[in-house]
């Protein structure tokens, strides 16, 4: 039998720093509003293209495994805000990586892209169609984020991981997943402007207007991850008393500690890191991952459970068996170049690129407050 274990992992956080404080300058919102409603106090706003972000995040998860860019015969990129849509995003990591020749393609299910990679790349080497894959898991979502709407503005982050899967003999990586789609329920999270309905939306392409209904997408959350979790533990007849570890998507602190009660997962065994990077989308399990790792919080064959949500509204809960080794095989010394802006001129950056959009209203809060960024 051919199992497919994660052998290296990194991860790549732009520098600029977006606190609450920030927002405040700038939309009708409170660092205590953010913090006991979600739990996060800061995300990254990057200064950098999705295709770098994620290059200095594989680079270093390649390091990690020991591995050459050019051994990989499969890239899976995980992501909603690609570069381009043609050519896809994978192929443009698989030209930096000197991955010659591997399959390389793109996944969208927004939140949960990285998880769906997973399960993918594991496919494919369980049944023999390839050896080594790369997946990542990475989102530059602030320049489609509509930052006169604190209803989304204070909720999302930008950041990259990714992890190096290899075919193994022993039972490791990835033993079982539930994946799953509430579709009925699409139009709940919505963001206009980042697809080609675009045209007859009245939203041109880039400049985005959100549909963001979050009481009941908190639901929707808490419902999926939920049962995701109790099918992929039967799936392998446990029970959430073998988990030595909740990885889940971070969206708002009270959706993880619901998810995390409903499991019976006592909050100890819960990996949260919310509080400095937000919702960082197809990035967030993969970064949680990764510090899990660095701070010594996954010990040798632990036992990992992974829930995640996101637009679709696609849900799902990946259980991960982690190999003998926690540590790293080695470190890359890839880097982002330095930012010389802050987080509050990179997302004016972010407006300004944008020019005149259809609706943008002078007299309309940001507009007033930003100049003062
Ligand atoms: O990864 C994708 C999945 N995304 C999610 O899972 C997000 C799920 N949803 C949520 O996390 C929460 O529903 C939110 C954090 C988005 C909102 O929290 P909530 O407790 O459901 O607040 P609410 O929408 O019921 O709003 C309560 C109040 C409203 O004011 P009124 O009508 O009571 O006067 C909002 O207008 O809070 C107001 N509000 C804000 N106030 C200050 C909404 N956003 C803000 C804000 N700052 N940023």
């Amino acid at each position: 039998m051919t199992y497919a274990a994660i052998t290296g992992w990194g991860k790549c956080l732009p520098p600029a720093i977006l606190t609450n404080q920030d927002l405040s300058a700038i939309l009708d919102t409170s660092d205590e509003w953010i913090v006991s409603r979600t739990g996060i106090r800061e995300r990254r706003i990057s200064h950098v293209s999705l295709t770098d972000l994620a290059e200095v995040a594989a680079r270093r998860a390649l390091a990690a495994a020991g591995m050459e860019g050019g051994a990989l015969d499969l890239v899976v990129f995980g992501t909603c805000s690609h570069d381009d849509q043609v050519p896809n995003t994978a192929s443009g990591l698989q030209a930096r990586l000197g991955a010659v020749g591997a399959a390389a393609y793109d996944i969208n299910t927004a939140c949960t892209s990285f998880l769906y990679g997973l399960s993918t790349a594991t496919a494919l080497i369980r049944t023999g169609v390839v050896r080594n894959a790369l997946v990542v898991g990475a989102e530059v979502i602030s320049p489609f984020m509509d930052w006169s709407n604190r209803d989304v503005a204070v909720l999302f982050g930008d950041g990259a991981a990714a992890v190096v899967l290899q075919a193994s003999e022993r039972e490791e990586g990835l033993l079982a997943e539930k994946l799953g789609c509430y579709g009925d329920a699409r139009e709940i999270l919505r963001v206009d402007g980042m697809g080609c309905t675009y045209a007859n939306r009245g939203v041109p392409y880039g400049i985005t207007r959100w549909q963001f209904e979050g009481q009941e997408i908190f639901r929707r959350a808490v419902a999926g991850m939920s049962s995701a979790c109790e099918e992929a533990l039967a799936r392998c007849g446990l029970t959430a008393a073998a988990i030595d570890l909740l990885v889940p998507h971070q969206a708002n602190l009270r959706i993880i500690d619901a998810v995390a009660r409903r499991a019976h997962v006592p909050a100890e065994r819960v990996y949260v890191n919310i509080e400095r990077y937000g919702n960082m989308s197809a990035a967030t399990v993969a970064v949680a991952l990764c510090e899990a790792l660095e701070e010594g919080r996954v010990r040798p064959g632990a036992l990992l459970l992974l829930p995640g949500f996101g637009g679709g509204l696609t849900w799902c809960a990946h259980l991960v068996r982690w190999g003998e080794r926690v540590q790293p095989l080695g470190v890359s010394d890839a880097a982002l170049p330095p930012c010389e802006r802050t987080a509050l001129q990179l997302i004016r950056d972010c407006r300004d690129r944008k020019g005149t959009a259809p609706g943008r209203d002078p007299r309309d809060p940001w507009e007033r407050r930003s100049a003062i960024v």
